[in-house]
């Protein structure tokens, strides 16, 4: 049995790591969330064995959808961005339409927040001695991340969205900026995998209907 104990008070180093990695951050208008967003990557990041989000490998799961190079931090970077270009088009064209735009860009940049958790080769180690006795994973990315979004005092859409991003969003109704986070999330892996950025042999959780690009083959 195992109980965990969190740490709660986070490094000035770590803190600074989390702007650093996530420059957008600063794009969240509202204070408070943008201070919270910044607390809640720092005590995912502390109770776990990685100093930054770009220490974490670029992958949709451990060993899974895997980048031939690149980071945790580019792939929410990206995802923040293809978010809010989702937000400003149907804005832009249809102006009746109304979207939280600071609850999309934090939603987009702590929609991985769980991932510390899932990739810590710790609890990676311990999960694959005996999947029997544990689980593997015993929580994944997206459920220990709303729990970390609920525990720093995020606003509940952002918990919403962590869970929802991922496959566990198939089985709740979702808010329309869940939806277009988890839109971003998705293609981005799938675009990352038909243009030849994810290593072979570890697109089988991709959808049928993606045909990954061999990496170094020319396209046509
Ligand atoms: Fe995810
Ligand atoms: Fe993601």
């Amino acid at each position: 049995m195992r109980y965990v104990t969190y740490k709660t008070e986070s490094s000035e180093q770590t803190i600074a790591s989390v702007k650093e990695d996530l420059p957008e951050i600063q794009n969240i208008k509202g204070a408070k969330l943008r201070e919270k967003v910044v607390q809640a990557w720092a005590y995912a990041l502390t109770n776990s064995s990685f100093s930054r989000i770009s220490d974490i490998q670029g992958a949709g799961n451990p060993d899974q959808i895997v980048l031939i190079s690149g980071h945790q931090g580019q792939h929410l970077r990206d995802v923040a961005s293809l978010a809010m270009s989702m937000v400003d088009k149907f804005e832009t064209r249809f102006p009746q339409v109304k979207i939280n735009r600071d609850i999309v860009l934090a939603g987009a940049l702590c929609h991985d927040i769980g991932k510390p958790w899932e990739f810590d080769p710790k609890n990676l180690t311990h999960w694959r001695g005996d999947p029997s006795a544990t689980g593997e994973p015993s929580l994944r990315h997206s459920v220990y991340g709303a729990h970390i979004c609920l525990t720093v005092g995020l606003p509940k859409e952002i918990a919403h969205i962590t869970l929802g991003h991922s496959m566990e969003g198939q089985h709740i109704g979702l808010s329309t900026k869940c939806l277009i986070v988890r839109c971003a999330d998705h293609i981005w892996w799938q675009i990352a995998a038909a243009t030849g950025l994810i290593k072979a042999g570890t697109t089988s959780l991709l959808p049928n209907y993606i045909r990954p690009r061999m990496s170094g083959v020319a396209p046509s």
